[in-house]
């Protein structure tokens, strides 16, 4: 690597951690305000490796630099206790800027690889930091993304504790004088289908715009309130294995995305290839929008992948994952296979 000797090469201990992609079924935007968010974690998944270095901070052999490392700069700044310098490295199995987590997965495998290098961190405490780590880079928007991928599974992020509705409380995570409880739900299996526009989106872009719509008038608060209604008739439908009750429900989410002002045409074109199927229960936008993704469900996820390439979109056929945070001893992210 360019940038280093080896007498830079450190010794001692690695630590490592890899976090998945995630999905929103139902919520996104409307859990900015208080409203409920159900997502699912993705089978792909960012790494994380770091070890003490003798010499400047690198990533992936290149030095830290704002431009490039915003992300991690913030994690790094809540987390590392220590004067030692570190070599880091990161390999992203995650489509970057697409919606599906990319930058909540490498902040929370960070936090929790800087963690286990000094004294270790419970689940929580890695949430915590790397949604502090995130909405610091981003100005803005809600614990959502780092708790799934922290915790995994399928999450409901509510403004109370609930026990009903077969929830159970993982944790709390807080900013100032706000709070977002995490808990996980149980879902039947699903067959997913992701439509990656290919349009990259900015979260921070689309949740500032989302903020002014809120700001202009009462019609704003309601979309958000109408959101969050939908959201808990979602859950209750996907309890009861209603599919198609739930499809509706992503349709009607969708709708008021559109409202909001997240939508994109290449967004749209995927929603309508997903929707000319027979078996597709619904589809809508997943992530803050703008470009970015789709999510399909569907009783045909082959038959809407080929859909959905034709209409020019990447599609992934995934099933939710369950596993959250994974501490590894560094060896999934390695030198041969870094990324920048
Ligand atoms: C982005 O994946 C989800 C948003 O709701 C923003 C957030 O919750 O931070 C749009």
């Amino acid at each position: 690597m360019a940038h280093e000797t080896p007498e830079d090469r450190p010794s001692g201990m690695r630590a490592g951690a890899t976090a998945p992609a995630k999905c929103i079924l139902l919520g996104e935007h409307a859990v900015v305000y208080g409203m409920p968010c159900l997502s699912v974690a993705l089978d792909m998944r960012t790494a994380v490796a770091a070890e003490r270095s003798t010499s400047a901070t690198t990533v992936n052999g290149h030095p830290l630099e704002s431009r490039y490392h915003s992300y991690l700069m913030q994690v790094l700044d809540r987390v590392w206790k220590d004067p030692s310098a570190l070599r880091l490295t990161t390999r992203s199995g995650i489509p970057s800027s697409s919606g599906m987590g990319s930058s909540a997965a490498l902040s929370v495998a960070a936090a929790a690889t800087l963690y286990d290098l000094q004294a270790g961190a419970s689940d929580a405490e890695v949430a915590q930091a790397a949604f502090e780590s995130e909405r610091a880079t981003q100005g803005g928007g809600s614990p959502n993304d780092t708790s799934v991928a922290t915790a995994g599974g399928a999450i409901l992020l509510a403004p109370e504790r609930r026990t009903d509705a077969g929830l159970e409380h993982l944790w709390s995570v807080t900013l100032d004088d706000r709070a977002w409880e995490v808990h996980r739900a149980r879902l039947p299996k699903l067959a997913l289908v992701i439509g990656v526009t290919g349009v990259r989106s900015d979260t921070g872009e689309q949740v500032a715009k989302v903020r002014r719509f809120v700001e202009r008038s009462r019609f704003g608060e309601e979309t958000m309130e109408a959101v969050g209604t939908l959201v808990w008739e979602g859950l209750d439908a996907l309890r009861t294995e209603d599919l198609a009750t739930f499809g509706n429900i992503m349709g009607r989410c969708q709708t008021a995305l559109h409202t909001m002002g997240v939508n994109h045409p290449s967004l749209q074109r995927l929603i309508d290839a997903a929707h000319t199927v027979p078996g597709t229960y619904g589809a809508k936008l997943t992530g803050a929008g703008g470009g970015g993704s789709v999510v399909v469900l569907t009783l045909d996820p082959e038959g809407v992948a080929e859909a959905i390439g034709r209409a020019g979109g990447i599609p992934y056929v995934l099933e939710p994952s369950t596993e959250g945070v994974r501490h590894t001893a560094g060896e999934e992210a390695t030198e041969a296979e870094v990324q920048r």
